[in-house]
Parts: C-alpha cells; sequence; structure tokens
C-alpha cells in the first residue's frame, strides 16, 4: 500500500487528507486533542512537546479561523512560528511554489502548514521536502480541509458521544467544499450509519453516492431526525456561471431556520465551518441558538491542530 501520508511503518508523516487514513489513527488524534482541551484551559497554555521547532504558515488563500488557529495551536507546543506573507513574498515575482519551499527549508523549517487553491498543492510539497519536515494540508482547492473534518468529527464526538446511531446530515454548497469531502470520508472510517447530504442538483459533485451518502434535494425530507447538521457556505468564489438563481432563492429553500430545524431531532447540534453568510445558508436566530456549536468547534479546532503537529512531529 503507497499512502502519501504515512510512513513505511504505518506512521503520520503528513496530514494531506482523511480520506485513506487508518481509523486508529483518526481515533488517536481525537483522543490526543481531548487531552490537549485540558491544556488550554489551564492558566499557563504551553507544552513543550515542539520545542526548538519551527513552523511555517503558508497561506496562499484567504483564512482567518484556520490560520490563527493553527498559530496559536504551534505557539501552545512552544514551536516557533512564522507567518509568510504571501501577498509580499517571491511568489508575486514569478518564484515557483516549490523553490519557494526549498528555501524555507534552507531555513531549517520542520512543518509546513499550506492553504492553496490549487488541489494538490500539499501533495506537490509533501513530495520534495526533506524525510524530517512534514507537511500538513490546511484546505487544497475543493479537494479536502483534513484538520476541519477532524475538528468537526471532534465536536460530534464531544457532543454526542459515540458515531454509532448517528444520522448527520450536511447542507448546502457540497460541490465546491472541501470541507464536506474531508468530513463525510471521516464519518464514513469511524462507521457513521447514516450521511445526507443536502442541497439542489447544481451544487451537488457527479456521482456523489459514491462517497456513501444519501442525497436529498428537499431540505425538510433531509433533515428529518437527524442527530448533527453541518451547513456550508455558499463558495461564489469557486463558482464559474451561474449555478444558482440567487441567494435569496437559496435561502428560501436549503436556508437553515428554526422552523426547519425543528424537524431534525429535539437535541440536534448545528455546525458550519465559518465564515457564515447570515441571512443566506443559515438564519442568526439558528446561529445563535440554543442548537449551535459553531464557536465551540473554533475552540475545538486548536486542540485539534495541537494534536495533529505533535503527532507527526513526534514520529
Ligand atoms: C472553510 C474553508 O476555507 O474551506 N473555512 C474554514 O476553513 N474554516 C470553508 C469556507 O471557506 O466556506
Amino acid at each position: 500500500m503507497n499512502n502519501p501520508q504515512l510512513t513505511a511503518s504505518g506512521a503520520l508523516q503528513h496530514l494531506l487528507s482523511v480520506e485513506g487514513l487508518p481509523r486508529e489513527i483518526l481515533v488517536q488524534i481525537l483522543d490526543t486533542a481531548e487531552s490537549f482541551c485540558g491544556v488550554t484551559e489551564r492558566e499557563v497554555k504551553k507544552v513543550p512537546l515542539l520545542r526548538g521547532k519551527s513552523v511555517f504558515n503558508l497561506f496562499f488563500e484567504p483564512s482567518t479561523r484556520t490560520r490563527t488557529t493553527f498559530e496559536i495551536a504551534a505557539k501552545r507546543l512552544s514551536a516557533d512560528v512564522i507567518n509568510l506573507n504571501i501577498a509580499a513574498s517571491s511568489q508575486t515575482k514569478g518564484e515557483s511554489l516549490l523553490d519557494t519551499v526549498a528555501n524555507l527549508s534552507a531555513m531549517q523549517a520542520d512543518l509546513f502548514i499550506v492553504r492553496h487553491a490549487q488541489a494538490g498543492a500539499p501533495h506537490l510539497i509533501a513530495r520534495h521536502v526533506k524525510p524530517h519536515e512534514h507537511v500538513i494540508n490546511a484546505g487544497d482547492g475543493r479537494h479536502a480541509h483534513p484538520t476541519q473534518g477532524l475538528l468537526d468529527l471532534y465536536t460530534i464526538r464531544h457532543y454526542k458521544k459515540d458515531f454509532n446511531g448517528l444520522t448527520v446530515a450536511v447542507v448546502g454548497d457540497i460541490l465546491h467544499s472541501r470541507v464536506a469531502r474531508s468530513l463525510i470520508h471521516g464519518l464514513s472510517i469511524l462507521g457513521v450509519p447514516e450521511v445526507r447530504v443536502i442541497g439542489p442538483q447544481t451544487l451537488m459533485p457527479a456521482r456523489v453516492e459514491a462517497l456513501g451518502v444519501r442525497v436529498f434535494h428537499d431540505m425538510r425530507a433531509g433533515l428529518k431526525d437527524c442527530d448533527v447538521v453541518v451547513m456550508l457556505r455558499l463558495q461564489n468564489e469557486r463558482m464559474r456561471g451561474t449555478l444558482l438563481p440567487s441567494a435569496q432563492e437559496f435561502n428560501k429553500h436549503y436556508g437553515l431556520t428554526a422552523e426547519k430545524l425543528a424537524l431534525a431531532k429535539s437535541n440536534a447540534i448545528v455546525m458550519h465551518p465559518g465564515p457564515m453568510n447570515r441571512g443566506v445558508e443559515i438564519d442568526s436566530s439558528v446561529a445563535d441558538g440554543p442548537h449551535s456549536v459553531i464557536l465551540p468547534q473554533v475552540t475545538f479546532g486548536i486542540a485539534v491542530r495541537m494534536a495533529v503537529m505533535s503527532i507527526i512531529a513526534g514520529n
């Protein structure tokens, strides 16, 4: 088996996608994150696991939550964090991605956190780094966003305790969503019996059923008896041509309102990776309501990213 993110002995060398991760590694990440949640509540929020290591944040696409929580996580592990200012970097002078990485490697990098609009960019870097260097994918095109998928799984486990017997619905722009893909792979590895995707045909990937999901175009039918509802942002920046009549029309059919949420189980949780478009995919009454765990997701993201970095750097 040739899995580019694992070492010959099966340990995690890079985190490129949730797809292809062995179940044991996935569970190890969630369990390690749980132990780090305690650290983040202490007055001194630091552990020395990455002391002396240099973490380079390479974000070629905008990000608030992911970049910041990676930085906080690395600092809580006592690493040195370097945020590259991409707009002012040599990429704008025509330097290739691999040359940029080779130069950072010459500055003794240990970990590269990479977000790129091009699917596969983190894989390309991972193929060229030195054996002691590690790459974590922080979102590549529409392909994967593994730490978001993992923090979503962590959040579900935190509130629902167990993955057995759950019904999880992922709603909205599935087609352009790396978050949806990573989460769906994770849910399937962990054995969640029913994963639903809800959205208009134009925002569904071709052959989406092959991911093991049930497809719904009617949101009310899809939300019925769900334990977890994951809302996605309309990724307008990735849409070529018109896939939707209008944001208002989308809101009418696929926006999460309190009235539609009432069809899910009474203890259902509502998640969103952010950034949210209030009044488009989610109403404020739901985003700020009692079922919402959207802000805890952000907090859990720190512990999950600490877990991934500490496991990888220890391998
Ligand atoms: C997501 C992303 O960038 O893929 N956001 C995030 O990482 N929190 C989702 C999005 O942009 O809609």
